[in-house]
């Protein structure tokens, strides 16, 4: 795939090098087109140390909603990265044994939905707003304390310290961060059982769903006639135009 990936980026290369070519001898000064989109990948790559953080946006598809969020939204973004380091002090198997949600969640309670430039961080009300949603105590909260220029970061289960700005260009800024964001959701203590009255009616629902489950199996098998009827259909249609193209 990359090999052709990379000979088709030759030729794209060569068809504009010559019309760039044409156009300069046409016109000496040719506008610039619009700036490259922002690639949240290139500019973490870039800065050397966020390789899981890296492999974090690409299997969730985070980073590539931040790269289409960044172009189509004015608030621009704010994306807090944690380290190499800070992702290898987590105890071992954290991060494998999180569904595949679980990572999508705990990857965008590092990304805010607004540029923050380092002298916005003063004038933050706790709870941030976090890509994660829900900032309530038991899911995602995350809250800001600073001193100067001093950022600190709390989510309830972990204490985290602001570091150097990675990058920012006034649309995105990222800023490196010196321990894994840990959201009370996915590991904090979960909320007292303070709502007893709603259990008995949660388990007489659950004796309900499971009375439905017969029906559920039912419209399964005729989920699947319908799939094999579609099959059958696919092999007359396919055997249908081999006849009529021969
Ligand atoms: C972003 O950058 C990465 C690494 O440089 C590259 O693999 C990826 O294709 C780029 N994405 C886009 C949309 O250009
Ligand atoms: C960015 O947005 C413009 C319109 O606002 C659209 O034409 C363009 O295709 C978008 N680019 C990417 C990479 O999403
Ligand atoms: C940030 O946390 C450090 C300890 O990790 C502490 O010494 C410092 O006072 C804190 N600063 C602020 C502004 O909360
Ligand atoms: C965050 O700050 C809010 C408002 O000060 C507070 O109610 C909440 O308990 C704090 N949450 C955490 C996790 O510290
Ligand atoms: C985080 O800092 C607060 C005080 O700022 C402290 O009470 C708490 O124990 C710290 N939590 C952790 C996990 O270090
Ligand atoms: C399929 O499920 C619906 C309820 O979702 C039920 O009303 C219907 O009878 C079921 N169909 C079959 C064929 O069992």
């Amino acid at each position: 795939m990359t090999p052709h990936f990379l000979s088709f980026q030759f030729l794209l290369l060569l068809i504009l090098l010559c019309t760039t070519t044409t156009t300069t001898v046409a016109q000496p000064a040719p506008a610039p087109g619009p700036p490259p989109p922002t690639n949240i990948t290139k500019i973490l790559e870039k800065a050397s140390q966020f390789t899981t953080l890296i492999r974090l946006f690409d299997i969730t598809k985070v980073g590539d909603q931040i790269n289409t969020q960044l172009n189509n939204s004015k608030q621009g973004m704010t994306v807090l990265a944690p380290t190499d380091n800070a992702f290898s002090s987590l105890a071992p198997g954290v991060l494998n044994s999180l569904s595949d949600q679980q990572k999508d969640e705990l990857v965008q309670f590092h990304v805010l939905p607004t540029f923050i430039s380092t002298s916005q961080f003063q004038t933050l009300s706790n709870p941030l707003r976090t890509q994660a949603g829900d900032s309530t105590f038991y899911n995602f909260p995350l809250n800001i304390t600073t001193s100067g220029t001093q950022v600190n970061l709390t989510t309830g289960v972990v204490n985290a310290s602001l570091a150097n700005s990675i990058y920012t260009d006034g649309s995105l800024a990222v800023y490196q961060v010196d321990k894994v964001l840990l959201p009370m959701k996915l590991f904090g203590p979960q909320p007292p059982a303070a709502a007893p009255a709603p259990e008995p009616e949660k388990k007489k629902k659950k004796a309900g769903d499971t009375a439905a489950t017969g029906d559920s199996t039912a419209n399964s098998s005729s989920a699947v006639d319908l799939r094999l009827d579609l099959h059958g259909l696919m092999r007359g249609l396919i055997a249908f135009i081999a006849m009529f193209c021969l």
